[in-house]
């Protein structure tokens, strides 16, 4: 299924511009603010086109949340330790403003979208000043302006889960690396997901906005881009041009990006033409992240993955083939409602089967309003623990030899900053994904270098440059 998506239509978008122009004309506007950012990439990216419209509306970034006027926390929901953080920061604040009653606090994000929270935040955290859900982060410009005429509460969530804003200022954390986002939302209704209710239906941007966008990243000398979705390769999904993952990849990699990657991929739609895109292009990492959930039929059927232990494996395999050196990441979860010992072993010798980089591992948690909240066998929490942490173990075993056998190898590794630990070493990726430290100076940030692996630590490699 693929929902046509609604663009943000001109009127919406002047009306923006109109309340960005009110608000620098203000005197008592916020005059810095600091967003607190929870969960995934796409969030992190939300936050970058926060930042965006904050600038342009006059502000300043305060590099604390005790210096600012605004603080705004951009949430997530995907777990409830995730939703707890948030609420818990969000009412230290509230503290905070006895001292300084003119300060604002905002909250958005998925969190803020769940059914009901809206009323909740009316209710329970009447220090919350500003509250907006995912669909309209692109009107904050109008939702602050409201707030500041009139000095009322604005609490905002919308149900117009189809839309797409184009052409939001970005203010880019990193200007090597870049962000593009190019899906939105999720259909695919895993039974243990709150995604879909808080992100909306699956719908794509337009290929041109895409590659328009990265034209613009390339000119400015970035390094490597990083596409964005809860499901990209199901990008384009009933596009009425045909267009489709695979396609933009090749696109994209045409272009002379140096390094491209994205996240996340369903296993059920890696299809064989976005393995041989990945084989064939020159700028594509070797690199895929490749969430499995779990080693077991009836629990991935149980979590409505729609593909079963052994497609997965057959994908794997198909990958390596055609991708030598890839390096496979995973997301896993415990304790599925009903998992029993044996089909969380299933888990483990699945990651030993497949011998994964690196993998996130969670304790299911059950989210008002999915399916599996429904589902009976919930297990207790210290079975929970024990299963994470044999797991945990498990993934470190992986970790450990595939990082041993890439001792003597080379890699390309884009520097990220100096290292913490030591000011004569830089670190950064490989094509990989894997962190590599190796000798350098803030010169090499930004660059791409080739280096020999020589040792291999808990979660990094150790490299030296090799000579030109
Ligand atoms: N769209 C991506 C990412 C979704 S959220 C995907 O399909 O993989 C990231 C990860 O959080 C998921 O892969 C899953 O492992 C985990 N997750 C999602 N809901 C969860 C829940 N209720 N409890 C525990 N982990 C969960
Ligand atoms: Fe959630 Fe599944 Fe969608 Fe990923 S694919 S966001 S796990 S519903
Ligand atoms: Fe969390 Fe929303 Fe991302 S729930 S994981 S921030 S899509």
């Amino acid at each position: 299924m693929s929902y046509q998506p609604i663009y943000v239509t001109e009127a919406d978008r002047l009306e923006q511009e109109n309340a960005i122009e009110q608000i620098l004309n203000m005197d008592s506007r916020p005059k810095n603010f600091h967003i607190v950012t929870y969960g995934c990439q796409m969030n992190a990216h939300d936050s970058e086109k926060l930042t965006g419209m904050l600038l342009q509306m006059g502000m300043t970034e305060a590099d604390d949340r005790r210096n600012a006027d605004l603080v705004l926390f951009n949430t997530c929901c995907v777990r409830d330790n995730a939703e707890r953080r948030a609420l818990g920061n969000v009412t230290w604040l509230k503290e905070l403003k006895k001292d300084k009653p003119e300060l604002v606090i905002g909250v958005c994000g998925c969190m803020v979208q769940q059914p009901q929270m809206a009323q909740r935040i009316l209710k329970q955290y009447r220090f919350i000043d500003l509250a907006f859900g995912t669909h309209n982060l692109h009107r904050l410009p109008t939702l602050l302006l409201n707030l500041l005429n009139r000095r009322t509460r604005i609490v905002s969530v919308t149900n117009e889960d189809t839309i797409i804003a184009e052409g939001l200022p970005i203010k880019r954390l990193n200007e090597h690396h870049a962000y593009i986002t190019i899906m939105y939302g999720c259909d695919n209704y895993c039974s243990y997901c709150i995604v879909p209710y808080v992100r909306g239906h699956e719908r794509s941007r337009r290929m041109t906005d895409i590659l328009h966008e990265a034209e613009g990243l390339l000119k400015n000398g970035v390094q490597e881009i990083m596409l964005l979705g809860q499901n990209v390769n199901s990008y384009g999904n009933g596009s009425e041009n045909g267009d489709t993952f695979p396609k933009l990849l090749r696109e994209l990699d045409n272009m002379g990006i140096p390094r491209i990657r994205f996240m996340t991929s369903h296993p059920k739609d890696l299809s064989d033409e976005l393995i041989e895109v990945m084989a064939t292009g020159k700028h594509i990492c070797n690199h895929l992240h490749l969430p499995v959930q779990c080693g077991n039929n009836e629990i991935l059927r149980l979590m409505n993955r729609r593909y079963t232990r052994e497609d997965y494996l057959r994908k794997v395999e198909k990958l390596r083939a055609a991708v030598p050196n890839i390096g496979l990441t995973t997301d896993l979860i415990v304790s599925f409602p009903g998992e029993t010992e044996e089909q969380f072993e299933d888990t483990c010798s699945l990651v030993r089967e497949v011998g994964y980089d690196a993998a996130f591992t969670f304790i299911y948690s059950p989210r008002e309003g999915t399916q599996a909240a429904r589902m009976p066998g919930r297990i207790p929490d210290d079975e929970s623990s024990r299963r994470i942490e044999k797991l945990i173990r498990e993934v470190e075993a992986s970790t450990a030899r595939v990082h041993e056998s890439m001792i003597g190898k080379q890699e390309f590794v884009l520097i990220e900053g100096l290292s913490k630990r030591d000011p004569n070493k830089v670190s950064g990726k490989g094509t990989r994904n894997i962190t590599v430290t190796l000798d350098g100076t803030a010169e090499d940030i930004g660059k791409i270098i080739p280096v020999t692996i020589t040792s291999a630590a808990v979660n990094t490699l150790r490299g030296e440059r090799k000579e030109r």
